[in-house]
């Protein structure tokens, strides 16, 4: 396997977690390290909100040891405010990630998010403000461009190197694509040729198999997995062992995943009970004949309903 590194940390492997809002809080986070990412992103977070000191965003910053090293990544515009939430987050994580990717109207309309990726002094403002603030690395997230007729990544991978970003994670599709299409390796290698930082290569990377194509087509440091990761944090034992052996390892089993979710959801206790239910649906998504599981965790409403009716089902 590749050795995987930003600033002074070395991770055990070079796979990452991708930054997803509604999945990754502490508790699939410590998963997905324990099942072998190497490097865990967290949900994106207001920068605006943390400034303010605003409680709930106070409650995302927080972060376990068992998971470090992790990333807590922010979004916004307000350069002032993205300073301050980078000063305040300096004890609580180990890198500081910022969003340019994000395509939901709620974030562009605010000039955050996939707004910034035809602002390339902006971006390089933002970070630079980052850097001159941060004691750990300041690393970014990035969508290729606009569309396709607006390909700005390599022009901002560069802007940000120069402003002293530690590493570039590129999800090789357009604002306009949002989620739909298939992401471009190709940019994404071009990026990495460009580049003398980290580059971590994001999009449909959906199994082991894929894992290994895009580091063959990229070469990029680490892949980033998302989607294929919700409900699956095992997906990582499996990217490493077949980067490491050639072989694949069989799949663990989906709802012994989601028990250890419970009980790490209840460890870090003020976690919504709306974001239990939702991690119950990607957990017993493709289960065969699982319907009637599926339909019965939908009307649950407490931890202990969840359990037995997990517990009932696979008896
Ligand atoms: C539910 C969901 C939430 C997401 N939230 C974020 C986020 O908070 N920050 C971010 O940079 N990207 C976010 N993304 C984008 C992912 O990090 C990733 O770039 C994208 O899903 C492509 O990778 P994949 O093909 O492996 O899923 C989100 C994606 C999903 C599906």
């Amino acid at each position: 396997m590749k050795q995987f590194k930003i600033g002074n940390y070395t991770f055990d492997s070079p796979t990452c977690l991708a930054p997803m809002a509604g999945v990754c809080n502490i508790a699939f986070r410590v998963m997905a390290r324990k099942y072998g990412a190497g490097l865990v992103y967290s949900e994106f977070v207001n920068a605006t909100a943390i400034s303010r000191e605003n409680e709930y965003a106070i409650k995302m910053m927080r972060t376990a040891p068992e998971e470090r090293p992790v990333s807590i990544q922010l979004f916004g515009s307000e350069i002032a405010d993205i300073k301050k939430a980078t000063q305040l987050l300096q004890d609580k994580t180990d890198i500081v990630d910022f969003n340019f990717g994000c395509p939901s109207h709620q974030v562009t309309c605010t000039g955050a998010g996939a707004a910034l990726l035809n602002q390339p002094e902006k971006v390089r403002e933002i970070v630079s403000a980052m850097v001159s603030v941060s004691e750990k690395p300041v690393t970014v997230k990035m969508r290729i461009g606009m569309n396709e007729n607006n390909i700005t990544v390599l022009k901002l991978a560069k802007a940000v190197e120069s402003a002293g970003a530690a590493a570039v994670a590129v999800h090789g599709r357009t604002l306009e694509q949002q989620y739909s299409g298939v992401a471009n390796w190709n940019i994404i290698r071009q990026v990495k040729e460009a580049m003398n930082i980290p580059v971590i290569g994001n999009g449909d990377v959906i199994n082991e198999f894929k894992a290994k194509e895009m580091f063959d087509a990229t070469g990029v440091d680490a892949v980033m997995v998302g989607r294929a990761a919700c409900g699956n944090p095992f997906i990582f034992s499996r990217i490493n062992h077949y980067l490491q052996t050639g072989k694949q390892l069989p799949q663990k089993d989906t709802i012994d995943l989601f028990f250890e979710y419970v009980d790490l959801w209840e460890k870090y206790e003020g976690l919504k009970f709306t974001n239990l239910k939702i991690q119950a649906s990607y957990f017993t998504k493709g289960i065969p004949n699982a319907a009637p599981l599926r339909i019965a965790l939908g009307k649950v409403a407490s931890v202990g309903e969840m359990k037995e009716t997990l517990l009932k089902f696979q008896l």
